[in-house]
């Protein structure tokens, strides 16, 4: 989407300010001429935010504190920030998450991995170790520690905003006791062994990074999205490292790039530890999640 600064006006139909249905159809008109899709839905969201959570009648009017407050948003939408920044959350499978600038939103394609990830980890032993690498929010250490009370789980990232994102969000819900967060390159920091390794590093190919979203490109971290030339440095790295770090039969779970699979399954069978490898898809039928386990 190109950088917008449209500015349009929003007739006053009274001498009290336009009415609140006015201002969400100009709202609407804005967001759709900057290529904002469901400008609507957004339009609404937006109004919500700038009321602190209330939702004015359409016949009502706003005072202009919060008449500025809603062009604002709009502005700054229609400028590719995402929805979930200004709105400084995001929801998560059943919870919802802080979401920080520079820390990566999480997807819908991860939750689907979280998903995976539980269902493992219910048919784990007792007390059983997970690791979530490159945990950003802590989306999938926290859904993890949620689905199952009796599991650790040490989460690392390289990136301090998203371990202070992380830690905030792990506060929030209750899982200071169960969820350790560490900075790590990697394993590097990572000497413990694990039952269930899961993952969702950066897989974006280097020359598909021109084709993502302008407000990807521009509003999200590159370093959670840049996996290298062919999109797979971080995903072999880990495919390689993860045997010394599982428990026998415990699990590497992966999210992948369409087309990513077939080179990790590769890599995964050529360091003789990793069995039963195979790729699964996402909802949207691409092939999307790595699991493997350790001989
Ligand atoms: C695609 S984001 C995933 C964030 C989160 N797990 C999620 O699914 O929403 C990748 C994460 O990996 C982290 N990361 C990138 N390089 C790393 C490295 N060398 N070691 C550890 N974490 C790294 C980034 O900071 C980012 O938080």
């Amino acid at each position: 989407m190109p950088h917008c600064t449209r500015g349009g006006a929003v007739a006053a139909t009274s001498g009290r300010g336009p009415s609140v249905a006015a201002l969400l159809g100009w709202a609407s008109r804005e967001l759709a001429a900057c290529g904002i899709p469901s400008p609507a839905r957004e339009a609404r969201a937006l109004l919500t935010l700038a009321c602190f959570g209330d939702r004015p009648a359409p016949s009502s009017r706003l005072s202009p504190f919060l008449r500025g407050r809603f062009r604002r948003l709009v502005a700054a939408r229609g400028r590719g920030v995402p929805l979930p920044l200004l709105e400084g959350r995001t929801g998560f499978l059943d919870f919802e998450l802080k979401v920080w600038p520079g820390v990566l939103i999480p997807r819908p394609e991860t939750e689907g991995l979280a998903e995976l990830a539980i269902r493992i980890a219910l048919g784990l032993p007792p007390n059983p170790r997970a690791l979530d690498l490159g945990t950003g929010t802590g989306a999938l250490a926290c859904a993890l520690a949620r689905a199952r009370p009796d599991l650790l789980v040490l989460a690392v990232d390289i990136d301090r905003r998203a371990l202070a994102c992380a830690r905030w969000n792990v506060a929030a819900l209750g899982l200071e006791s169960r969820v350790e967060l560490r900075r790590s390159h990697w394993f590097s920091q990572v000497p413990e062994r694990f039952h269930l390794i899961v993952s969702n590093p950066p897989y974006v190919a280097r020359h598909e990074f021109s084709a993502l979203p302008h407000e990807v490109r521009r509003f999200e971290a590159r370093q959670a999205l840049d996996g290298g030339e062919r999109g797979l440095e971080a995903l072999v790295h880990i495919v390689q490292k993860a045997p010394e770090r599982l428990f026998p039969g415990g699990w590497l779970l992966l999210e992948l790039a369409p087309g990513q699979g077939e080179d990790l399954i590769r890599f995964a069978q050529a360091t003789r530890c990793l069995v039963e490898t195979r790729v699964e898809k996402d909802l949207a039928g691409k092939e999307r999640y790595f699991i493997g386990r350790c001989r």
